[in-house]
């Protein structure tokens, strides 16, 4: 059995959530493979809000698996806060021993650089994930795996500190007493050791015996380490290929890719944004598709759906099909726009451009539409609707397989 992926086209917050909790019903296992608690969706079950940062959205399918691979930077104290929702996880939770961990101290050199570049600052959501991958890469970080000898990774944690000292005084990062150390480690220990597991193995049986699995995708393209809008991204390969790397899968594992993308574009944190509208369109856009963050709360900034972006991506992706979210936000507008290609210095492009901020969009302009929202089925859209998905399937030369036209399970238009 081969395993299906998600991913994020754009730059994060697409609506992944909706579809992974939908699909999460139909596999037995879910796998994150990147990111940290940076990421977030909220999910309401029964009348109660669920936040997710770290576990995988197959958590709420009882019969799912749901794995945290070697690729996420784990947090083992926003983890077990984020356990404490669920009290049935054992057997059901498992974490990479390879996963690293992200500790207080790559928090507070994460928000203590922000705070030093100024006006350059990325925007990060200040929870270390740069830090930590920086650890994890500079060979000195530290894996979940290492909980089991407490000792030893104190020890280990004793030494970085003292060897990082002159830095991390300089930066203003508190240096914790070996006691404190410990006596922390002991409780990321208690708490975390049943779910700590060979997780590469688990994931190669599960194909093995023909198990669903699914791979869940953190961001978004356009903020991956490699391919993305750097230096404004986030610290990990977001792309379907970081699936393989950071669950130990090999690419002939993958099956199905689905890029997720929403009808329009949003971003958050500092960087490049082509199509972003600092007017009236792009205020509806934040109203209408509430564009607040759900790590950070901080606004989104909202613009137009970029064709070029999104071609770009499909093809980093090996997109089999995208999937279209929040087209109802796009309601009520007169008109719509989709930018087709980038204007640099004169000249047109049709590809995506190494450096993003000196690209002015070239727009095509449509007629809106009114009533999207609730439609379930593609030949009740408005034409005008139909229209706009039919262009964006042209343009990025990718199959549109659904659509979602409100944030409820059911207001999903499969193609
Ligand atoms: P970091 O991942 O916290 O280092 O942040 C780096 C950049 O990625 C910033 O622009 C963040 O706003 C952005 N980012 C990180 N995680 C997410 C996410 O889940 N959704 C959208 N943007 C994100």
């Amino acid at each position: 059995m081969k395993a299906d992926l998600i991913v994020g086209i754009q730059w994060g917050d697409e609506g992944k959530g909706k579809i992974v909790d939908r699909l999460a019903q139909n596999y037995d296992a879910v796998a994150r493979y990147q990111g940290g608690h940076n990421a977030g969706h909220t999910i309401v079950v029964d009348g109660k809000k669920i936040a997710l940062h770290l576990i995988p959205s197959g958590v709420l399918n009882k019969s799912a698996v749901n794995i945290i691979g070697n690729g996420v930077v784990v947090s083992p104290e926003a983890l077990i806060k984020e356990m404490k929702q669920f009290d049935d996880l054992k057997g059901r939770l498992f974490i990479s021993e390879k996963a690293h961990m992200i500790l207080s101290h790559h928090i507070a050199i994460d928000q203590a650089k922000e705070r030093l570049r100024g006006a350059k600052a990325i925007g990060t959501t200040g929870r270390g994930i740069g830090p930590a991958y920086s650890s994890k890469v500079e060979r000195s970080g530290h894996r979940i795996g290492e909980l089991r000898d407490i000792e030893r990774l104190s020890e280990s944690l004793k030494e970085y500190f003292e060897i990082n000292k002159p830095v991390l005084e300089t930066l203003g990062v508190e240096i914790p007493s070996f006691g404190k150390i410990k006596e922390e480690l002991k409780i990321y220990q208690e708490s975390l050791l049943p779910y700590i597991a060979d997780t590469t193995k688990m994931v190669w049986d599960l194909l093995r015996e023909n198990k669903k699995v699914l791979l869940e995708g953190a961001q978004g393209t356009l903020l991956d380490i490699d391919h993305g809008t750097y230096p404004y991204v986030t610290s990990s390969n977001t792309i379907s290929a970081g699936a393989c790397s950071g669950l130990g899968l090999s690419p002939k594992d993958i099956g199905k890719i689905v890029g997720i993308a929403k009808a329009y574009c949003t971003r958050v944190g500092n960087g490049p944004f082509p199509t972003e509208d600092f007017g009236e369109d792009g205020k509806k856009l934040r109203d209408r598709g509430h564009e607040f963050g759900t790590t950070t709360g901080r606004e989104r900034r909202c613009g137009w759906f970029d064709a070029v972006a999104c071609r770009y991506a499909c093809r980093l992706n090996g997109c089999d099909e995208l999937s279209i979210m929040k087209l109802d936000v796009l309601d009520g507008f007169e008109k719509v726009k989709i930018c087709v290609a980038y204007e640099i210095d004169g000249e047109i492009s049709e590809d995506f451009v190494f450096d993003l901020s000196k690209v002015k969009p070239v727009y095509e302009e449509m007629d809106g539409w009114d009533r999207s929202e609730g439609v379930s089925k593609f030949e009740n859209l408005p034409k005008n609707a139909q229209k706009y998905i039919k262009r964006i399937e042209e343009l990025t030369g990718t199959k549109i397989g659904m659509i979602s036209t409100s944030p409820d399970r059911k207001d999903t238009i499969l193609l």
